[in-house]
């Protein structure tokens, strides 16, 4: 696909994954429109960026500003990618140390954000993309969704992440057939460890423990990484209905 000139929604784009993927696609011509809950530092990354990159503040799990951020994007009439990236983590186990019950409310919480945050912007994002000028092929864009290694090799504690992420990994192939219909593909990428802001705020020892741990190369995952691969797959019209993982060939331990 003709990336450039085209139009991405990028959530979450105010930080790691996403801000890497946001500077990546501005820099290949694409103009960019970040959505993030973080309007202070999604500001600063759009103003860093420059002219190609617009920011919307809001919250993935709202449909009303789904459809603002969907609408902004598409304001240049050529939008063609979403880029889901919008999400948390959580620790608990099935049963506490105690053995008392994993809460439900960060249970729920988490599947709100990274499931129904994602199914949200996926789905009004197909609805605006489906109505671009189709490329070669009839192809008219591409839908990037953000799950995890924890989908597959979920570990102890990871019981609503996994969970979350396993539901991404499932939408894929049942979107892809939805969508082939309008030309649009749709893809996962499944990251391992990588450096941004949820892992900086562990110890640098922790940080290089988990480096250690990748298969090759030992260390973790540059953000910039995960930009490369989601501009790729933008590109490359015949990825599709696949979960990518990128993760230095890791297999996550139970703990
Ligand atoms: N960093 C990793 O090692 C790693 C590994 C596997 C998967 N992931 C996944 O990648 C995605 C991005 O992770 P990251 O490491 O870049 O995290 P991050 O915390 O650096 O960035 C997440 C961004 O999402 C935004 N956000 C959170 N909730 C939101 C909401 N309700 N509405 C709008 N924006 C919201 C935050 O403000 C932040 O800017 C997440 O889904 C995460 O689960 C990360």
């Amino acid at each position: 696909m003709e990336i450039k000139g085209s139009s991405a929604i990028i959530t979450g784009g105010a930080s790691g994954l996403g801000e890497a993927t946001a500077r990546k696609l501005a820099g290949e011509g694409v103009r960019v429109t970040v959505f993030d809950r973080n309007e202070e530092r999604g500001k600063e990354v759009v103003a860093d960026i420059g002219p190609n990159a617009n920011f919307i503040g809001g919250d993935v799990t709202e449909p009303e500003d789904c459809q603002k951020a969907v609408d902004q994007a598409a304001e240049g009439g050529n939008l063609r990618i979403a880029v889901n990236c919008a999400g948390t983590g959580w620790v608990g186990r099935v049963i506490n140390r105690d053995g008392t019950p994993h809460d439900l409310a960060p249970f729920q919480f988490i599947q709100n954000l990274n499931v129904i945050g994602t199914f949200n912007v996926m789905t009004k994002a197909a609805s605006a993309i489906a109505t671009v000028e189709p490329q070669a092929d009839g192809e008219r864009g591409v839908i990037v969704n953000t799950a995890s290694v924890a989908a597959m090799d979920g570990q102890i504690g990871q019981l609503a992440y996994s969970a979350s992420k396993g539901a991404i990994v499932g939408m894929t192939l049942p979107a892809a057939r939805d969508l082939a219909v309008v030309g649009i593909r749709v893809l996962a990428i499944a990251p391992g460890l990588f450096d941004t802001p949820l892992l900086a705020m562990l110890p640098d020892d922790a940080r290089n423990a988990l480096g250690a741990s990748v298969n090759f190369p030992k260390r973790l995952g540059d953000p910039a990484e995960f930009g490369e691969l989601v501009s790729h797959i933008a590109a490359n019209s015949y990825l599709n209905a696949e979960v990518i993982r990128l993760d230095g060939g890791i297999r996550m331990p139970p703990k």
